[in-house]
């Protein structure tokens, strides 16, 4: 299996999509949201999460294809979480994926409209899915829904910000605020990825997508962590040291960088382990653990 050659291949089928998205109502005039939600949507992430979608759904049936509008949607909603996340009110950072972020280019209103607008048509573009039944689409609407929410990102992003400065409650640490921030929406895209698939996941690939998913979220979430403190802005496409100066609980900050590398390993381990065995051909989605683990931004 060549690894990048597979990434590639899915990211491409990704961002071909994803260049279509509101391009048809661009002469209207709320032209300038479309814009806003476009600047975010295209500024070049890593697509993890579309990436995973598509390939769950591959680990499945042997085709990408059926997951390719659950991948945009969870693609729309994560970006409306990066464009909310920096605002002024919560992280209050201004470079994101290399380039000022939305609020810096377009002004606060309007960023926060187009996150808004962006997690709605993250919802439609799974209802509405026609490579899909509408029984399936029903169902990632409430798996995105439940990842997204009061009990998945938005309490992370709570915790996130209602600790800052201070010590999480004994009980409710730093695991649950990345489980919740971070660890919901990939487990989502995993569990979208199966519910696209033609072929019927057993409750078995089910929970080990989830274990899988969970590990890999937290190895995420430290490994986001560690880049704010050792990487650089030109590499990492985001401001470096924003967690420290905004008073972060994280990882990083609790236990140093080189127990974090070990704690990034042992979860890369455990998550590649929860795949093996449960799916016929686990080896892109065990790479990817691997190669998440020492990325770069
Ligand atoms: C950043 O997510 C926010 C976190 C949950 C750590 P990514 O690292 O996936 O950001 P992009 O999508 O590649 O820009
Ligand atoms: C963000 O975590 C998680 C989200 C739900 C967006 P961070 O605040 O650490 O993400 P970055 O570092 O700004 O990308
Ligand atoms: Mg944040
Ligand atoms: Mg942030
Ligand atoms: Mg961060």
């Amino acid at each position: 299996m060549d690894f990048k050659r597979e990434y590639q291949k899915a990211l491409a089928l990704v961002e071909g999509e994803l260049h279509g998205a509101f391009a048809d109502t661009m002469d209207g005039p709320h032209r300038e949201l479309l814009e806003a939600m476009r600047y975010s949507l295209l500024a070049g992430g890593k697509r993890v999460r579309p990436v995973l979608t598509l390939k769950f759904c591959e680990a499945l049936c042997g085709q990408m294809e059926p997951a390719l509008d659950y991948a945009c949607g969870v693609e729309m909603l994560h970006t409306y979480s990066l464009i909310h996340d920096d605002l002024p009110c919560m992280d209050d950072d201004e470079l994101r994926r290399g380039k000022p972020t939305c609020h810096v280019k377009y002004g606060e209103w309007l960023a926060l409209l187009a996150g808004d607008a962006l997690q709605a048509a993250a919802f439609e573009r799974l209802a509405m899915s026609k490579r899909t039944t509408l029984a399936a689409n029903g169902k990632a609407c409430a798996v995105l829904a439940e990842a997204a929410g009061q009990n998945g990102m938005c309490a992370g992003q709570y915790l996130d910000i209602k600790w800052e400065r201070q010590e999480p409650p004994d009980g409710y640490g730093l695991e649950q605020i990345d489980a919740w921030k971070t660890g919901a929406l990939l487990e989502a895209a995993c569990l979208l990825g199966l519910t696209a698939s033609p072929v019927e996941s057993t409750q078995e690939q089910w929970e080990a997508a989830r274990r899988y998913a969970q590990q890999l979220g937290l190895a995420f979430q430290i490994r986001d962590d560690m880049l704010d403190v050792e990487s650089t802005e030109e590499e990492l496409g985001k401001p470096i040291g924003s967690d420290v100066e905004n008073g972060k609980n994280t990882y990083a900050a609790e236990y140093g960088l080189d127990r974090c590398r070990e704690l990034v390993e042992l979860l890369t381990e455990r998550a590649k382990h929860s795949v093996r065995g449960a799916f016929e051909r686990p080896e892109f989605l065990c790479a990817l653990a691997d190669s998440l683990a020492t990325r770069k931004n």
